[in-house]
């Protein structure tokens, strides 16, 4: 295969986010790089406007400079945009996006919403062999496509790289860091450290102002607010499971961690495949309505020392007879019965490829 011309295409170059991707490219030194999205008339204005003085020089993605060598102090002032190469391409035209995605060795993905179009983009990208990386934060989304295109992206040697924006670069990256820094520390006393924990605390620090939803105080651009409704809409077959006829949701109990301690455990000493364990519950469904949003507002009032006081002191109260400091009735005990129903999933002999459908299925209850 030719080796492509291009170090990098940006797709979804012309989105609000795909515009400021652009803006820091074009200050970097020594990269071959090029535009795609599906509308040519705003890659046009985008091309007008690298080529327009005053609108890129203070972009501001390299404030310190010094700390990144490749990257120079020069206004781009009258970049030479001829250099630029623009593909117009829709994403839903598949060979469309197989001739821009075989154009580069690094396809920056910034087309929005992600769990609507990256799945073909990271497809063309499998199949023209071009390494692969975007903005999302859409995890079950991640994990479909990880579950879906490991083995494809292993066997053509592509990466595949999603959440590379907010969303994990600055946790994943001082969490290197901070590996480095411990193997470093203790390099002169010829010790090699392992990191083991490390707890990650993120705080957003929003101008007082942003709490008036004014015109002009908007925070967060549209391509976001609708991959989160999207997200959100997923949410019916993520988050809640069908299952036998009835609405499932995730149990709140510890025994998904408790099973993967052991898991992880037995994985280490007997070298057993660790089995991934969900662990689902329900109610009637009129009560979802009432108890899960009670059990989010009680989780934040008990925040406050007193309301948790009031809890304890009047179960009854706060939970509509359903707690109290007697407790259930001898009859009632009896009457209260509860299952556990399992469904295994697995491989009826033994396999090396784990990429292979399962099939064979047991349940227990
Ligand atoms: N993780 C993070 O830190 C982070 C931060 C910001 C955004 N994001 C994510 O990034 C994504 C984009 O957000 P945004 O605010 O930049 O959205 P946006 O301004 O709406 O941009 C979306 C881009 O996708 C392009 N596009 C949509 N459908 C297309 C198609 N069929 N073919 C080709 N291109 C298509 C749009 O082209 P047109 O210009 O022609 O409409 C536009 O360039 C969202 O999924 C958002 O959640 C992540």
């Amino acid at each position: 295969m030719e080796r492509p011309e291009l170090d990098i295409v940006v797709l979804g170059a012309t989105g609000f986010t795909g515009v400021k991707v652009v803006k820091c490219l074009s200050e970097a030194v020594g990269l071959r790089w090029g535009i795609a999205g599906r509308s040519k008339d705003k890659l046009g204005k985008l091309i007008m406007d690298l080529h327009n003085t005053g609108n890129w020089v203070n972009s501001g993605c390299f404030k310190n400079k010094s700390r990144y060598p490749h990257y120079i102090n020069a206004p781009i002032a009258g970049l030479d945009v001829s250099k630029v190469p623009v593909f117009n391409v829709d994403v839903n035209n598949k060979d469309a996006l197989r001739k821009t995605t075989s154009q580069a060795k690094i396809l920056m993905n910034c087309v929005g919403p992600s769990t609507i179009f990256s799945e073909q983009i990271v497809e063309a990208c499998i199949e023209s062999k071009t390494h692969y990386v975007d903005i999302s934060a859409e995890i079950n989304h991640i994990l479909d496509l990880y579950r879906k295109y490991q083995r494809a992206a292993e066997d053509a040697n592509v990466l595949i790289i999603p959440s590379c924006g907010f969303a994990s670069v600055p946790a994943a990256s001082g969490l290197l860091y901070l590996d480095g820094q411990f193997e470093v520390g203790l390099r002169s006393l010829n010790i090699s450290g392992t990191l083991n924990t490390v707890e990650c605390y993120v705080e957003l620090d929003f101008p007082k102002r942003a709490y008036f939803p004014w015109p002009g105080n908007c925070l967060v651009h549209y391509g976001t607010w609708e991959s989160l409704v999207y997200v959100l809409r997923n949410m019916k077959e993520k988050f809640f499971h069908r299952n036998n006829g009835k609405l499932w949701y995730p149990y709140p109990g510890p025994d998904e961690d408790v099973i993967e301690f052991s898991e992880r455990y037995l994985h280490k000493n007997q070298n057993k495949r660790p089995v991934s364990f969900k662990l689902y519950t329900t109610m009637p469904l009129l009560i979802h309505f009432i108890i899960i949003p009670l059990m989010f507002m009680y989780y934040y009032l008990c925040y406050f020392k007193c309301f948790s006081k009031l809890l304890r002191k009047y179960p009854r109260f706060f939970t509509a007879g359903y707690m109290s400091h007697k407790g259930p009735s001898e009859k009632m005990m009896q009457a209260v019965t509860y299952s556990f129903t399992l469904i295994g999933k697995g491989w009826s002999s033994n396999v090396e490829d784990f990429s292979v459908p399962t099939n064979k299925t047991l349940k227990c209850k």
